[in-house]
């Protein structure tokens, strides 16, 4: 089992770029998912961590979270947000005995996980760390948003001051495959100007393989909604953008 490559300097870009503006329309399913599920027990397990941004919210609500990323510098990028308590790992094989009371998996992470192998060892790692009672929120994104918008012509390009991004992309439809390749710069602390080149891969799963998957593992979803954090449905030619899974585990 490998541990993908880190983001490397993408991560401040990508935290100023992408995971705040992402975090703000999860932030509302998360308040609306835990005002309706509520529980005493407030622990929590953050999957593929990146910069922070759940932990941080749960912390705000009186929560102890522990994040698990298998990038180092997104890790660093999360220390700014929540000092403690991060862990260096693979979602697919957690270092961990404890259990959870919440666990959360954001912003299409388990779709970095390039076959369904992967993605059932990911959901047997979160099962395993989840009383009857845990719950287990995440969201992957809906399978025509590849051909979609990966499969767009035009960069994602986003800048701001000490850092720029340019997200090119395509779709690989032979293996539902999602190419990204991503250039930039941050300047990060003490002024270097670091360049960002890097790929990333994501692979498209139908919701289907998604809860087939999740059954293997023992779960099972007990909610799965449209999620459509930017409000681009109606401009894509596309069922759906993201879906959101409430997930509880099965004997
Ligand atoms: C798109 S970012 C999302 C980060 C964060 N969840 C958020 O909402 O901003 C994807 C994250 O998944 C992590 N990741 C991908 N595959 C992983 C694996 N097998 N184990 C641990 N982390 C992984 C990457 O390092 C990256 O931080």
């Amino acid at each position: 089992m490998t541990i993908p490559s880190a983001y490397g300097a993408f991560a401040y870009a990508y935290d100023k770029a992408l995971g705040e503006r992402f975090f703000k329309a999860a932030q509302r399913v998360l308040d609306d998912v835990m005002r309706r599920h509520p529980t005493h027990e407030r622990t929590h397990l953050d999957l593929a961590c990146g910069t922070g941004l759940a932990i941080a919210y749960f912390a705000s609500q009186g929560w102890s979270s522990i994040g698990v990323d298998a990038s180092m510098s997104m890790l660093g990028a999360a220390r700014e947000r929540a000092p403690r308590r991060l862990v260096c790992g693979d979602i697919r094989a957690l270092p961990m005995r404890t259990t959870f009371s919440r666990v959360t998996c954001l912003y299409d992470s388990l779709n970095h996980l390039k076959n369904r192998a992967d993605l059932v060892a990911a959901f047997r790692a979160a099962r395993s760390v989840m009383r009857p009672d845990s719950l287990f929120l995440f969201d992957m994104n809906h399978p025509d948003v590849y051909p979609a918008i990966w499969g767009m012509k035009d960069p994602y390009v986003a800048e701001g001051t000490g850092w720029r991004l340019e997200i090119a992309t395509l779709y690989r439809k032979r293996d539902a495959t999602g190419i990204a390749r991503v250039s930039g710069f941050a300047t990060l602390a003490g002024g270097v100007k670091e360049p960002i080149r890097e790929r990333h891969e994501q692979r498209a799963y139908s919701e289907r393989e998604i809860t087939d998957s999740l059954a293997e593992a023992g779960l099972a979803a007990i909610e799965v909604r449209d999620f459509d954090p930017y409000n681009e449905s109606d401009t894509l030619a596309a069922e759906g953008v993201k879906l959101f899974f409430v997930c509880r585990a099965v004997s």
